[in-house]
């Protein structure tokens, strides 16, 4: 089985960690396939580097694409709090304390409370899910997460019969966060993304804590992110630390700052333009020398998530 496929171009040692990482994959293959996150509790560190190991995770179904180098995944980044520059999140993310980390779980819920991300994870089983991530700025990667479908939080948290959407939260804490102190801007904080209800709850939606099989690093949303692979990655809100289930379609970063150019349900859609640059097509990152541009797929090429638009104008809605 060919978990990674590398394109020519790149040379070999910008993929060093694949060796390892597919050698763990083998091992973590063969011993336990999936082991709950019970023992988890012990630790005095919210999610230690060789937690994923020990856990062990089922491996990710292959899909015919090549994996994007971890270098670039982990070095060309959208993390505002950090700064714009896509280098920011990589140059500055380590700054974010990570541990202990709790989430807020509050609103329309039977079980609403503070709960410490080991609480959280508490007899979960890890996955490894291969996804395509596109921008909304019409770059694309493929990414290998660990993590788990949102439903299984959702079911141990219990909403509400009221409840119709799920509204995410980012930390806020300046002091440690360059880039939420600029007077320029052009989003608030804290970020603030959401989702319908039934959205969060289709299976392809995931919780990430991991990434190229170890946790993820700071820039990418430690120590636990959204990842919905059909909707652009502005949607896939990383280091969350409130849960809230809401009656109203809540507000959303992107759409606050630009609401004529960002939606609420920001579906991957080749046919609706952002109003200052086509999203018929990606880059497909690392770029080589040559420009690598291919087309962009409905629903990011996830067709089974089609069922939850039936009957929605995905134009108005977008
Ligand atoms: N979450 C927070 N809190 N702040 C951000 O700026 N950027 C989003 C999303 N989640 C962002 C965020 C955007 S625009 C993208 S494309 C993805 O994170 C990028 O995820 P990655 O850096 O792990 O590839």
């Amino acid at each position: 089985m060919v978990l990674i496929k590398t394109k020519k171009e790149i040379p070999s040692s910008e993929i060093t960690p694949e060796a390892v990482y597919l050698s763990r994959r083998k091992f973590i293959g063969q011993s336990s396939a999936v082991v709950a996150a019970g023992a988890l509790a012990q630790s005095s560190l919210a999610l230690p580097e060789s937690w994923i190991e020990d856990q062990g995770y089922e491996p990710g179904e292959d899909i015919d694409e090549d994996i994007t180098p971890e270098k670039h995944a982990t070095n060309y980044n959208n993390f505002f709090e950090f700064g714009t520059d896509k280098k920011d999140p990589a140059k500055h993310a380590h700054q974010m304390t990570v541990d202990p980390w709790s989430v807020e779980i509050k609103g329309l819920v039977e079980k609403p409370g503070e709960l410490p991300l080991e609480d959280l994870l508490k007899d979960i089983d890890l996955e490894e899910r291969i996804y395509r991530l596109r921008c909304v700025e019409a770059w694309s990667m493929v990414i290998p997460w660990i993590g788990f479908p949102v439903k299984t939080v959702l079911d141990k948290v219990k909403p509400q019969s009221g409840a119709k959407y799920v509204k995410f939260t980012t930390l806020l804490r300046e002091s440690e966060m360059p880039g939420t102190k600029s007077r320029f801007s052009s989003i608030e904080y804290p970020y603030v993304e959401g989702l319908r209800l039934d959205e969060a709850n289709h299976p392809l939606a995931i919780f990430a804590i991991g990434m190229y099989g170890k946790v993820l690093p700071n820039q990418n949303g430690a120590p636990f992110r959204l990842v919905v692979p059909w909707k652009y990655g502005f949607k896939s809100i990383k280091s969350i630390v409130q849960i809230e289930l809401t009656r109203r379609q809540p507000r959303t970063t992107w759409n606050l700052s630009a609401p004529h150019e960002y939606g609420f349900y920001a579906n991957v859609n080749p046919e609706v333009d952002h109003p200052r640059w086509s999203q018929a097509t990606e880059r497909r990152l690392p770029q080589g020398l040559f420009a690598r541009s291919i087309e962009t797929k409905m629903f990011n090429g996830y067709d089974e998530v089609a069922s939850l638009y039936e009957g929605l104008n995905l134009k108005r809605n977008f």
